[in-house]
């Protein structure tokens, strides 16, 4: 039988989000539907409501999130009813041309469940990130069920189903910053203050946090930032260069996704270093830099999707080094907060107030 549940839904570019009554249809095979404990605010739910990611409204927001698993539809065997996971974006197919060259987080075909949710008149909604959280319970493909330890806090492990994941992969995955190495985050948001956590974790030893505002550096030096710069009073490139005996950034993360944070990542790193855009881009942006310095500045500019991740690898080794005191993934939870609060949360989040508000059900 169809559920009937709450969720937030967005409906026109611009306009506060309002919550309304969502129909969950019974999973059909290969889908789950989960009842949703917990799911953090991202930056890309208030990009959607903006329409800076497509037009196809009304959404179903909300994209980082944990719960249970309660029911399974036909040939479901990875999950069981009962079963505490983290939800990720995308199934993957294990068939396409990515997934059979063993890079999976490139999959070209994924599954996606989440399209089958309605509101009450019919009215098709768009998921965000073919997920679609801010809702009670929410319908998605089993293969967007990754299972980790039911002892982490729901409102801190949902979190790894979006802006952390995607910070920590920037660095480690994408960025492939080592013991030892030197790296730049641009924006220490959720998403770049997870890139500094992941880049403390996998050694590097020059930590440096850039943003337009001291608060988030101070949370940046929490998090493991071991200088910090605030781009409005200082160049960043400048400011990195010289916290580098001149040369620059071994890797420098853009968790902006702007031109002009772009353009400082790719002089602020060494030459032959890497560039990593996890920041997302409006469809109006464009960057302009000399050919020749694309060319003679060598190394890797790279864009990393989903911190290049693999959910079944990495959600639940992240899980276990929380659990076990190595990654403070709770210091990313700044509020929690019930459905009814998303706009506001929009409102903190656009004043720099918050690192992440998550929704608790
Ligand atoms: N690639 C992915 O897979 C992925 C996943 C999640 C989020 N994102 C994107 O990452 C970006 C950051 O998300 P978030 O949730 O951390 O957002 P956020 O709003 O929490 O953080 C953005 C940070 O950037 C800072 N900032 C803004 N303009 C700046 C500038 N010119 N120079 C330096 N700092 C500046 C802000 O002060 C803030 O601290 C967004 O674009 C979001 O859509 C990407
Ligand atoms: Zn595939
Ligand atoms: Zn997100």
């Amino acid at each position: 039988m169809p559920q009937e549940v709450r969720g937030v839904v967005a409906h026109k570019k611009g306009d506060p989000v309002s919550v309304e009554t969502i129909v969950i249809p019974d999973p059909g095979p290969g889908e789950a539907v989960v009842a949703v404990q917990a799911c953090g605010v991202c930056h890309t739910d208030l990009h959607y409501r903006e329409g800076g990611i497509n037009d196809e409204f009304p959404f179903l927001l909300g994209h980082e999130a944990a719960g249970i698993v309660e029911a399974v539809g036909d040939g479901v065997t990875d999950v069981a009813p009962g079963d505490f996971v983290i939800l990720n974006w995308r199934a993957v197919c294990g068939n396409c041309r990515a997934c059979r060259r063993g890079e999976p987080w490139y999959c070209f075909n994924t599954h996606n469940a989440a399209q089958k949710m309605t509101l009450t008149s019919g009215q098709e909604l768009s998921a965000a990130l073919g997920i679609g959280a801010f809702v009670e319970k929410t319908l998605v493909h089993a293969g967007q069920c990754t299972k980790v330890n039911p002892a982490a806090r729901p409102e801190v492990a949902g979190l790894l189903g979006c802006g952390v994941m995607a910070g920590i992969g920037a660095a480690i995955n994408t960025g492939k910053v080592g013991r030892g190495d030197s790296i730049a985050v641009i924006g220490c948001g959720g998403v770049g203050n997870a890139a500094i956590a992941g880049a403390r974790l996998a050694g590097a030893s020059t930590i440096i946090a850039v943003d337009v505002d001291d608060r988030k550096l101070q949370w940046a030096r929490d998090f493991g930032a071991t200088h910090t710069i605030n781009s409005r009073e200082q160049d960043p490139v400048e400011g990195v260069q010289a916290l580098t005996d001149g040369n620059g950034a071994n890797v420098v993360v853009d968790a902006v996704g702007r031109p002009e944070t772009f353009t400082q990542a790719f002089y602020a790193r060494d030459l032959a270093g890497t560039v990593v855009l996890v920041g997302v881009p409006t469809p109006d942006m464009r960057v302009e830099l000399p050919l020749l310095d694309v060319f003679g500045r060598g190394g890797a500019t790279k864009s990393s999707w989903y911190g290049d991740c693999l959910p079944s690898r990495d959600f639940p080794m992240l899980i276990d080094l929380h659990l076990q005191g190595r990654l403070p993934l709770e210091k990313f939870v700044s509020e929690t907060i019930g459905l009814d609060d998303v706009e506001a949360a929009f409102h903190k989040m656009h004043k720099g107030e918050v690192l992440r508000s998550v929704v608790v059900f």
